[in-house]
């Protein structure tokens, strides 16, 4: 399963690049009008951390299908690699989907609800849909249970679209989305920390590190290596 960061903070990004596994970013426009001050700035910085062959996920924010090819174009000219232009969910996306893929251009489905909106999304050549998980559960939809026939329709009808799951509020619910067997999900940085972290991993860690100094002291293992 890949894991993306869902944000525009730069800084959280760079500096979980450097010990977190991530597959990728995504953004959306919301994330970028509460987290961004200088959106050009933030797409150049973005297309500077993905260098490395890490996906991006860009919504277009056009209403007609026409539009959204148009920006997805400058998009995928901008970042290059590997590239997906966020398309809505609604006609004039679908539209879209279509004359993206025509030009080569990655689609990401965003803010589907239902498992026939995934389905058609991937009929129309979606490489990924993105569910929205907690938007689900607050309006008692079951994000887990959407999610998991999504990947079980996509199962059984042999396609090939991708299921980047979206919108955590908790660990429990990204736990419970891994174990669908999706492809992909996508969190904040807040939330991708709190993967790492049990109180009994650090009772255990301090625990090797006080056996040890109780018998070896200040000794290195290496140090022991020739005694
Ligand atoms: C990502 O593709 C979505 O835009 C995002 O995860 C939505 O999350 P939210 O429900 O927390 O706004």
């Amino acid at each position: 399963m890949k894991i993306l960061l869902d944000t525009a903070r730069i800084e959280v990004i760079d500096e979980m690049m450097t010990y977190f596994p991530i597959a990728g970013f995504t953004t959306n426009p919301s994330i970028l009008a509460k987290e961004s001050s200088h959106v050009g700035t933030t797409l150049t910085e973005l297309r500077r951390l993905a260098a490395g062959g890490k996906m991006v996920h860009i919504q277009v924010t056009a209403d007609t299908a026409g539009g959204m090819l148009e920006q997805a174009k400058q998009l995928n000219d901008f970042f290059g690699g590997d590239f997906y232009a966020k398309i809505p969910m609604n006609i004039q996306g679908l539209k879209a989907i279509s004359l993206c893929k025509a030009e080569g251009i990655n689609c990401t489905v965003t803010a589907i609800f239902t498992p026939m909106q995934a389905l058609t999304a991937s009929m129309a050549g979606a490489d990924f849909v993105a569910p929205y998980v907690d938007r689900l559960d607050n309006i008692t939809s079951d994000g887990v249970n959407v999610v998991k026939e999504i990947v079980n329709l996509f199962n059984r009808h042999e396609v090939k679209t991708q299921v980047l799951a979206a919108s955590f509020k908790n660990m429990q619910q990204v736990y419970d989305v891994a174990s669908t067997g999706t492809h992909a999900v996508t969190v904040s940085g807040e939330l991708c920390k709190k993967f790492l972290f049990h109180p009994y991993t650090d009772k255990s860690l301090e625990d090797f590190k006080s056996d040890w100094a109780e018998k070896f002291g200040n000794h290195e293992i290496t140090d022991l290596l020739s005694l």
